[in-house]
């Protein structure tokens, strides 16, 4: 086994302390944006809105990949993907699955868990054409997830694409295949890397039906959310 347990780096953190009260809004979603702005301004970060994407199979065989968050508001966070791929199966058949970001340079990630739903033919087709045509073009020439024979089999698919839309005027038609979710969430960790290990984790949930709030542990947040510290 290659030893590697000497990797050590110290997780130097950007503030000392990190508490309930010095989160930047007790709205999960605004703190979301807190920390990812920080993270897409950071010079050593270049793509902040790089997740990895859970997903299961109805049986409870995992799978995770990375994917690129392509938006967020109050509604859920969004990416784009093949509907004929693993994930789509996957999330088709269980639509529960968990999207995390890692911000190495700030010791942070988020971890996020919740539900996912397709987005509307419209908001697909919207954000299909806002794309460069070469990645249109890449996009529409792969069965992502399908076995293939060779690269050049893939070029070749993608050559005579190329060959079919080289009028810049002609508009690429978004394929079938392909699309974009958004992960509903019902839970929100953050968590900040502390030197002496002694990580922070902050969780809001949504606060379950008829549930009796310990103040000693759980803190009320906006709507209807709560936070608690867990243990690292
Ligand atoms: C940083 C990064 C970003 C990626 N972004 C996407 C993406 O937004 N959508 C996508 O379908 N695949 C993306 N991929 C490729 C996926 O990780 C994966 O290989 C592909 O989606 C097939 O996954 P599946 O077979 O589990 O469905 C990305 C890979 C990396 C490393």
């Amino acid at each position: 086994m290659a030893d590697v347990a000497g990797m050590r780096s110290p997780y130097r953190s950007s503030s000392d302390t990190f508490d309930i009260d010095d989160l930047a809004s007790k709205d999960p979603f605004k703190q979301f944006e807190s920390w990812f702005e920080l993270a897409r301004s950071h010079p050593r970060i270049e793509e902040a809105n790089a997740m990895a994407l859970a997903t299961a199979t109805k049986d409870g065989i995992p799978s995770v990949r990375m994917v690129l968050m392509k938006g967020y508001d109050h509604s859920g966070f969004q990416f784009y993907t093949n509907h004929g791929s693993r994930k789509s199966s996957e999330m088709k058949e269980n639509p529960s699955c968990s999207i995390m970001f890692y911000w190495e340079p700030l010791k942070r990630s988020v971890r996020i868990e919740g539900k996912v739903e397709r987005l509307s033919e419209e908001d697909s087709t919207v954000y299909f054409h806002s794309r460069p045509r070469t990645s249109q073009l890449g996009s529409s020439s792969s069965q992502q997830s399908t076995v293939v024979e060779s690269r050049q089999s893939l070029k070749d698919r993608y050559e005579e694409l190329v060959e079919e839309f080289k009028d810049e005027d002609k508009i690429i038609p978004k394929p079938d295949f392909w699309g974009g979710y958004l992960v509903k969430p019902s839970s929100f960790e953050f968590w900040q890397g502390q030197t002496n290990r002694l990580h922070d984790r902050l969780k809001f949930r949504l606060k379950k039906e008829d549930e009796t709030i310990d103040p000693k542990c759980t803190h009320e947040a906006t709507d209807d959310w709560v936070i608690e510290r867990l243990s690292p």
